[in-house]
């Protein structure tokens, strides 16, 4: 049987990974930037998680959400004290596409209302409703064109509200900083006016932070910045570091119900020991601050840079806009200089994704591998 083809492949096969590195079957050592794209978190193979991961499942993998699992509780409480969001309620689900659907499900449930608003250039998921709110119709079918989304561009508080006072949209679903889209975001005063009018008009306020959750921005939550409470929280990719594992955090203003959403693999032990984990070493590694403090430093260095029009992002979710399109110094970056690299619907942002435990000697070797090549 062959594989349904539907990603272009770089010709490089990883068997092993280690902190920052990663290995092919040669055992030749790339530098991670691109952590899987923002998925790991800890670092690859983390003592800790490798651990934790072994020892659960030679206790107890799986089982059904039909018995009591202490280790959701414990998971739901560590996060309710690394995330100060407190009081919000867990429901734990597989992937970042599940949440944003479940999120949006459970706005419409609440509210009664159907329509949903997102943002120009916004990524959600593949799913159902999640990519409907997707702004790239190349990914979108028919079927789930069905779906009533309306996008507005980021920042454009007027047409949010022109939208909103019909009275029919259940949810605002955002990235506050956009990922796949290229690393824009807008102000705090948009943020801000966004809580406004879903109070005003009773849309639930949804943060997709599947990306930019779990440290990646030096805050737990990129939208902590603007000093917002948003209803539904989705999270996933760093929450495992790779284990598949995705969720939503519920204002208590949103009342559960048995049966009201409902999973068979999400919040499993296996996965719940993984994320555990992360939280742990997220906690005692001071990872937030990590973020922040090597971001800095790498801002700094792109200064140096020609050909730079800008640097966006923050934390370690960082991007570099040159004049060019990147898609051949990414090339060159792997094969040459051994460095993985992310890239964006905008072609000429290379993206920049490590995991949390870098360190400023990783970040000299990108900078010399990159002059290298824009210098030649
Ligand atoms: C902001 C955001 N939301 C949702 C998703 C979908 O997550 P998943 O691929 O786990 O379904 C992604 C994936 O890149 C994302 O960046």
């Amino acid at each position: 049987m062959s594989l349904f083809n539907v990603y272009p492949l770089f010709d490089i096969t990883p068997v092993k990974a280690k902190d920052v590195y990663v290995y092919d079957e040669n055992n030749v050592e790339y530098l991670d930037l691109y952590g899987g794209h923002a998925v790991i978190s800890i670092g690859h193979s983390h003592p800790r998680y490798v651990s934790a991961i072994s020892n659960q499942v030679s206790k107890l993998g799986f089982y059904s959400n039909a018995i009591q699992n202490p280790l959701q509780v414990a998971l739901a409480d560590k996060l309710e004290t690394l995330s100060s969001c407190k009081d919000y309620q867990l429901f734990l689900c597989n992937s970042g596409a599940e949440a944003n659907e479940n999120a949006l499900k459970l706005a419409s449930f609440h509210n009664g209302k159907s329509k949903v608003l997102a943002f120009k250039n916004s990524f959600h998921g593949r799913t159902s409703a999640a990519v409907a709110a997707t702004d790239n119709p190349k990914i979108v079918a028919p079927i789930n064109a069905q779906q009533d989304v309306n996008f507005v561009e980021l920042g454009d508080l007027i047409s949010v509200e022109n939208i909103l006072k019909a009275n029919q949209t259940c949810a605002v679903i955002i990235e506050c900083i956009q990922g796949v889209g290229g690393l824009d975001e807008s102000t705090t005063e948009f943020y801000q006016g966004l809580e406004t009018l879903c109070k005003q008009y009773k849309t639930v306020l949804i943060a997709d932070e599947v990306q930019s959750g779990f440290g990646r921005t030096g805050d737990f939550f990129a939208f902590q910045k603007h000093n917002i409470t948003p209803d539904i929280i989705s999270i996933a990719k760093g929450m495992g570091n790779g284990f598949p594992i995705g969720g939503i955090l519920i204002h208590p203003s949103i009342k559960p119900s048995f049966g009201l959403l409902g999973t068979t693999f999400g919040g499993n032990h296996l996965a719940c020991a993984a994320s555990l984990s992360v939280l742990e070493v997220i906690e005692e590694e001071k990872l937030l601050e990590n973020a922040i403090d090597i971001s800095a430093y790498f801002i700094e260095k792109a200064k140096e840079l020609p050909r730079l029009k800008g640097i966006k992002g923050r934390g370690l979710m960082l991007g570099l806009d040159f004049d060019f399109p990147v898609s051949e110094l990414r090339k060159q970056l792997i094969h040459k200089h051994h460095m993985f690299t992310g890239s964006a619907k905008n072609p000429n942002l290379l993206r920049i994704l490590p995991p949390l435990t870098i360190q400023k000697k990783h970040i000299d070797a990108f900078f010399v591998a990159l002059k290298k090549e824009l210098n030649s």
